[in-house]
């Protein structure tokens, strides 16, 4: 096996442009502030050239070699992730209207504790600097042992479609972009939480660019996105192209966050004594309150 080049956070981050080890300077706090007033009127914060050159070809080799570990599925979804037919709305709403999603997924439990992409993911000091970007107090690891850190793979012919994320924020960096295709797209703020908003959705469905945001993002771009209230795609990687490397560091307001047995196995194909036990605990919890 050969032997992990030794990175401290100075490999990893641009420091000079991104001196998330110095929360104190007046740069630090320059940085914060626009990532801030983009998340408020986006819900998208890109942070260009966060990670060096030199680490993301460390990170993309990583992925490379943990890219047999791939877990991948096809799903035709709605924008709400639903696979069903509504019989309550029209066949054209955006409720029943099922696109391709094709989905492959590297799991936390491929990346060893001394690989470059999990120093980055359990430095303190990013996770201190996307909280501070997100207004929240603090942030943590996901304690989940396949979702907690994940290289999203796009291999030639795939992408994911139109949708809505559960969650409220995604962090994620660029290791390595399509040639041709696999773009970012977003609609920021299609819907809130009053409004569906399913005439604009109907519109950007039926392919309409009306709103529709796309990102130029390059390798080493650090990206902040809140897709709960924002529809958002990565379109179709082109046939001939390099796949689309992404890989998604999550971390939770709470600590000891764990996912779900039904959802882990929509994602990866298995669950792991962790979940099983996760849910009993659950199970025990709830006749305790009952
Ligand atoms: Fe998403």
């Amino acid at each position: 096996m050969k032997p992990t080049p030794p990175v401290s956070l100075a490999d990893l981050v641009e420091l000079e442009a991104f001196p998330i080890h110095d929360p104190a300077s007046p740069r630090y706090t320059a940085v914060v502030d626009g990532a801030r007033s983009d998340l408020r009127a986006e819900g998208c914060a890109v942070l260009s050239g966060f990670v060096r050159a030199e680490a993301i070809e460390l990170l993309n080799e990583e992925v490379l070699e943990r890219k047999k570990a791939t877990h991948y599925s096809t799903q035709v979804i709605n924008p709400y992730f639903h696979t069903a037919v509504n019989p309550d709305y029209p066949s054209d709403h955006p409720v029943n209207t099922f696109l391709e999603r094709t989905s492959g997924f590297i799991p936390g439990d491929a990346w060893d504790q001394d690989s470059a992409t999990d120093m980055l993911f359990r430095s303190p000091e990013v996770a201190g600097f996307v909280a501070d970007c997100l207004e929240i107090p603090a942030l943590y690891c996901y304690d989940d042992p396949l979702a907690r850190l994940v290289t999203n793979v796009c291999d030639p012919g795939q992408q994911l479609t139109w949708h809505f994320d559960t969650n409220e924020f995604t962090v994620t960096v660029l290791v390595q972009p399509a040639d041709e295709g696999g773009m970012f797209e977003y609609a920021p703020n299609i819907r809130s939480a009053d409004n569906e908003g399913f005439d604009a959705i109907a519109e950007v469905l039926a392919g309409g660019r009306r709103g529709v945001r796309t990102l130029d993002l390059r390798p080493g771009d650090l990206q902040i996105f809140m897709g709960r209230f924002s529809m958002h795609r990565v379109t179709r990687v082109g046939e001939k192209s390099r796949p689309r490397h992404t890989t998604i560091l999550a971390y939770t307001p709470e600590p000891g966050v764990i996912g779900r047995v039904e959802r882990t196995r929509q994602l990866f194909g298995r669950v792991l004594p962790a979940h099983e036990h996760a849910e009993q605990e659950r199970v025990r919890a709830d006749a305790l309150l009952d």
